[in-house]
This record gives C-alpha cells, structure tokens and sequence, in this order.
C-alpha cells in the first residue's frame, strides 16, 4: 500500500493495482486464465531507444509472439487487446510494425474491430521522407460477445441542433444528443517536452488516449493489463476510471516514475491534459480547456468532505 491505494507487488486479486517490477511473461505466469478484461500497451519497436536493444526483427516478433499469446490466455471472453505501436526504422526504410504483428493475432483467432489512427501534431521533422504524425492502435476482441460501451466516449456533435428538414422525423434532431462516435481516427497530442503530463520516459502515452479505450472497452471493477507499462500511465488512466491496474515494467528508474505518479495523484497533485479540451487552435487560443488534477485519494470522494463552502457554486456560475 503506497497511500489510498492497495498497490501490490506479486498477483492479489485483492489489489487495486499489481506493479510487476521486472519481465512481462514472469508476471503474466502468475496470472489466471480469463482474469482481464482489457490489454492495452505500447510495446518496445525495437528502435534502439534507452529501454530496448536492436535485435534482430524475426526474433522481435517471436518474442512478441510470446507476450501475445500470454495476453490472450488471461483475457475475458468479453475483452479486449490494444497493441499501440508505430513504425520500425532500418536504413531509411519504414517498415509498420502492425503489418508485421497482425498475422500473430490472427494465427490466434483475434478478431480486428478497428485500427484506430492516432494522429498528433509534433515529432521528428524528417529531410528524406515526410515527417511522420501518426501511430495505430490495433483493437481486436477475443469472441463476438464483447463490451463496448460506445456512450461513454461519445464526442460533441459538429451541429448539436441540426434537425431533420423532411420525413416523417422532420423537426427531431438529426444527430444523437449523447454525441457523436469518436471514429477511427484519434487527434489527440503526444506528450513531448511542454506536454503537462511529460515526465522522464521517452515515448509515454497521453493519459486521455487511454482513457477513451478504458471508458469504452471494460466497466469499473474490471482489470486493465499493460505488460509494458513503462511510467504507469495505462494505471493512471484505469484508478482515475476505478479499473484495477496490472501491468510490469522491467526499468527500476520507470518504476520509480509510475509511483511518483501514483503518489501525485493521490495527493490530488497530478496533472494531466483534459480528454474533453480540443487541439490547440491558435485562431482560437482563448478557448483552451485548463489542465486538470487527478485525484485518487478516496477520503476525498466522500461526499461530506465535497460539501460546498459558502458560496463555492454561484461563485463557479458567474466563471
Ligand atoms: C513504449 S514503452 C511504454 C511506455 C508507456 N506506454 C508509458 O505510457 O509510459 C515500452 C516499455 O516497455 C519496457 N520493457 C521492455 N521490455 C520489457 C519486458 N520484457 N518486460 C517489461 N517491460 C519491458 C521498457 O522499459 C519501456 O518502458
């Protein structure tokens, strides 16, 4: 137990989250058959980057192959697994790793409900090719009997008054109240330098990225697993939605990072960019949706200690 949160270190279904602090397949052996009921993660590309050495690509994929198979033994008939991953570089050449990495999930009867693009503005600025702004997210469920609770992650519709003009619907909205679908393509900002939620890992996921796959793809209660979990940002985002979190990471200093996170947010401390603020819009710089504050202290979701002081709530309303 680190503060509010029971944080365990070996498997304990009691535990709100399982910090494995070494080798996914070591963790994931510890872990029963159908226990989780969502595997999201961004495995190494084999890029040479700090935390991984190049290796041969044909053994990057057997050793892929071997943390796939494991991520579908302990998934849920009803789950999901998102393999967010980029491109692998060699001599100038691109070689898209979910190219390479599909036929290992089809081998295993997977089925691809998206491959979500996740689009961003900023990265490297290439001289010999153009200079590349996207990643995937490849979904694939386990059966056809799976969660997805579309509602949860609905966006605002373009025209939220736009109504039928003819038909026997003539007058009714044309668009669902709830929001629309997100799609398949995700604008969402990569945490580089003056990103809020930067911290010394090299390629860490926004938190709202993973907050959308939580939201629609398990329920609370349920177990979200990341066996590259770098600096804990997939636990982040499943506590903040009241998922359980597993997940292992072989680098003590990025161990060390996930439970300063934790630790901020159960201090109400820890700041992470808003799923609901759009894309920075220079034309519109005034419109900005602030950072906000995760809190995960649970004394602090008691509704007695939310009572509103003097006149906190028509204070808000004149904002
Ligand atoms: C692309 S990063 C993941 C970053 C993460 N999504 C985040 O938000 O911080 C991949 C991570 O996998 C870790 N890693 C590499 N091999 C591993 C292994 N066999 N078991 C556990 N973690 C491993 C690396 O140290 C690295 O932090």
């Amino acid at each position: 137990m680190l503060g509010d949160i029971k944080v365990a270190s070996t498997f304990d279904p009691q535990a709100e989250f399982i910090l494995w602090e070494g080798d996914c397949l070591s963790l994931t052996s510890t872990i029963p058959d159908e226990f989780v009921q969502l595997v999201v993660t961004s495995p190494p590309y084999n890029l040479g980057k700090p935390y991984e050495s190049r290796i041969d690509l044909n053994e990057y994929l057997y050793q892929q192959k071997l943390i796939i198979q494991e991520c579908i033994r302990v998934l849920k008939p009803s789950g999901s697994i998102c393999w967010q991953i980029g491109n692998y570089v060699d001599n100038g050449e691109i070689i898209p790793l979910d190219i390479l990495l599909y036929p290992i999930f089809q081998s295993f009867d997977l089925h691809l409900r998206n491959r979500i693009v996740w689009h961003f503005g900023h990265g490297l600025h290439a001289s010999k090719r153009f200079s590349g702004r996207y990643e995937v997210i490849l979904w694939f469920t386990k059966t056809d009997q799976y969660t997805f609770n579309l509602d949860a992650v609905r966006i605002p519709q373009k025209y939220p008054n736009k109504k039928y003009f003819k038909g026997p619907k003539k007058g009714e909205l044309s668009g669902n109240p709830l929001g629309k679908n997100p799609g398949d393509i995700w604008e969402i900002p990569n945490v580089k330098a003056n990103h809020v939620e930067k911290t010394a890992h090299p390629a860490q996921f926004p938190v709202e990225l993973i907050e959308r796959l939580i939201l629609a793809l398990t329920n609370p209660d349920d177990w979200v697993l990341d066996p590259f979990m770098g600096s804990g940002t997939s636990a982040i985002a499943s506590l903040l939605h009241k998922r359980r979190a597993i997940g292992a990471e072989i680098l003590p200093e990025y161990n060390a990072i996930t439970k300063e996170r934790l630790k901020l947010a159960e201090q109400g401390l820890l700041r992470i960019r808003p799923m609901e603020r759009n894309v920075y819009d220079p034309d519109n710089p005034g419109k900005s949706i602030p950072p906000r504050f995760v809190d995960l202290a649970k004394k602090r979701l008691q509704p007695h200690l939310l009572e509103p002081k003097g006149n906190y709530y028509s204070d808000r309303e004149k904002e």
